[in-house]
């Protein structure tokens, strides 16, 4: 008898799924192939032609993380997966996952992940998949697809607020040395990446798109928010979502974000932050660095609620973008316009270099800062933003310290209830 790597491999899988799913466990490597490629294998071999009904893979996957949680490399075969269920892998240990199929989450049963999603604590949030652990690398080598099925969600939340209960695609908690990289998004249910409670985490070469096609807008989709974590880097990411494209929000330090393209978003931000008045919150050394910016709201902005805490030490450094609606923006007041002068959020230390390109309207910063801590320490060089419609861009400013001497040409002042975005010339 003579069999030759593969066919032998394949019996392999076909015996195994039969009795175990689809994962394969040789030695530290557990290789998993989708329900659907495995039943179409087992269908083969057992000469039907019954069609194979769409199973939930969520078992399957969940036992390869229990199975190779720890010194392992978990590999996801081609083909696609059926996720129905929340899964939480925080408690890997130096593993390494490569996926090269297709993960699409079900919209089928939106009331089960209503109220099955993870909470992830953050005003009232909550995730598809908890993930984390020490030491763990999840690689999509550019051909990994995570398809959210968003297009269900945007229709049935209709332009409201954050739902509570619409999940986080992903969202990576309590990690430590967490690695990710190559992977594409489309359709997001909801904000596509989110890393909260850790430290040293990586992100790469990501490409997020969650266009809605129908009248309903594809709000609440932000690339990745960052909340109580340290030493993030992401970097090389294509993101086109309705909303903020990089957020670094409260209790975030050593964050860089470099190489980015933004298509219909907010850009790059700090906040929203105080959003618990009871909690102080703090954003310590943040660069945004080397952005592109299309047809997005705002480019460079810093938002908080008014509360306690501080933003300390953010570069934005050759920010480049095209039809933005107010590119600069800070307030302290975000989404209430109550309080703003109260704000006890301290803002200093901030650097806007090398800022250019064209605002939706006459309108190129909008500043107003509390008048019971003003901002302290900002820097400006190199800011050219001209109207997209010819004619030159308002700066408004109030309440920053020694204004004279930060290096932008002040044009008037800015009212505490400047909106995020202007309906038209100011
Ligand atoms: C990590 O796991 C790999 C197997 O995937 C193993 O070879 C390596 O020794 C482990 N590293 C440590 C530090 O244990
Ligand atoms: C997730 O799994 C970890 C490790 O098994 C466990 O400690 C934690 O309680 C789980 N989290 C949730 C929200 O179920
Ligand atoms: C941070 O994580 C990376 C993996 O992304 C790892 O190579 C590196 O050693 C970690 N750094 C520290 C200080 O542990
Ligand atoms: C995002 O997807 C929409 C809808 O498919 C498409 O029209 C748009 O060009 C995509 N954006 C980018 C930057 O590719
Ligand atoms: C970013 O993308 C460029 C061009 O594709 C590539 O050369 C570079 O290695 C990437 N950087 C990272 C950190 O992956
Ligand atoms: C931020 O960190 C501080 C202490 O470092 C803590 O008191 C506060 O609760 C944290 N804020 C949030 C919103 O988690
Ligand atoms: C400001 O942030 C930069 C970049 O993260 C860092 O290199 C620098 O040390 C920080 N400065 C202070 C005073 O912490
Ligand atoms: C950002 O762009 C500048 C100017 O083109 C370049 O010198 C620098 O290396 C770039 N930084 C990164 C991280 O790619
Ligand atoms: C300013 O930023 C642009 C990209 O927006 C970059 O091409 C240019 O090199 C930067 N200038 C300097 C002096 O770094």
């Amino acid at each position: 008898m003579h069999f030759t790597t593969p066919s032998l491999l394949a019996l392999v899988v076909v015996v195994v799924s039969e009795v175990l799913g689809a994962v394969v466990k040789e030695g530290s490597t557990c290789i998993v192939t989708p329900t659907q490629a495995a039943a179409a294998a087992t269908n083969r071999k057992k000469d039907t032609v019954e069609a194979t009904t769409v199973d939930d893979d969520t078992p399957q996957i969940l036992s390869a993380f229990k199975q190779c949680r720890q010194d392992s490399t978990i590999i996801f075969r081609e083909g696609v997966y059926n996720i129905r269920q929340v899964m939480n892998t925080t408690d890997l240990s130096n593993v390494s996952i490569e996926i090269h199929g297709t993960f699409v989450w079900s919209a089928d049963n939106i009331q089960y992940w209503l109220r099955s999603s993870y909470s992830v604590t953050y005003a009232g949030r909550s995730t598809a998949w908890l993930f984390g652990g020490r030491d763990v690398s999840m690689r999509g080598f550019g051909k990994a697809l995570f398809n959210g099925n968003g297009q269900v969600w945007i229709d049935q939340n209709r332009n409201a607020g954050n739902q509570n209960g619409r999940p986080i695609s992903l969202t990576v908690w309590r990690g430590t040395n967490i690695y990710i990289d190559g992977i594409t998004w489309r359709m997001a249910q909801f904000w596509h990446t989110f890393v909260a409670h850790s430290q040293n985490v990586t992100m790469t070469n990501l490409d997020m798109n969650t266009t809605s096609n129908s009248q309903w807008k594809s709000v609440n989709t932000d690339g990745t928010d960052t909340w109580n974590s340290r030493d993030v880097v992401i970097s090389n990411w294509t993101v086109s979502c309705g909303d903020d494209c990089i957020s670094v929000k409260g209790n975030s330090t050593n964050i860089y974000v470099s190489n980015i393209v933004c298509h219909e978003s907010g850009g790059m931000c700090i906040g929203s932050m105080g959003s618990n008045a009871g909690q102080p919150d703090f954003v310590d050394n943040v660069v945004f660095e080397n952005v592109s910016l299309y047809h997005s709201s705002n480019a460079a902005w810093i938002k908080t609620y008014p509360g306690q805490g501080h933003v300390r030490n953010v570069t934005f450094r050759n920010i480049h973008f095209e039809n933005v609606n107010q590119p600069i923006y800070v307030i302290p007041c975000i989404y209430s316009a109550q309080n703003c002068d109260g704000s006890h959020i301290t803002i200093s230390d901030i650097h806007w270099e090398n800022i250019t390109g064209t605002s939706r309207y006459n309108v190129a910063a909008g500043i107003h800062c509390s008048a019971a801590a003003p901002c302290t320490d900002l820097h400006f060089s190199d800011i050219d933003i001209k109207p997209m419609n010819g004619g030159t861009a308002k700066i408004l400013c109030s309440n920053i310290k020694n204004q004279a001497t930060s290096g932008l040409q002040c044009t008037g002042s800015c009212p505490a209830s400047q909106p995020q975005q202007l309906t038209g010339n100011v």
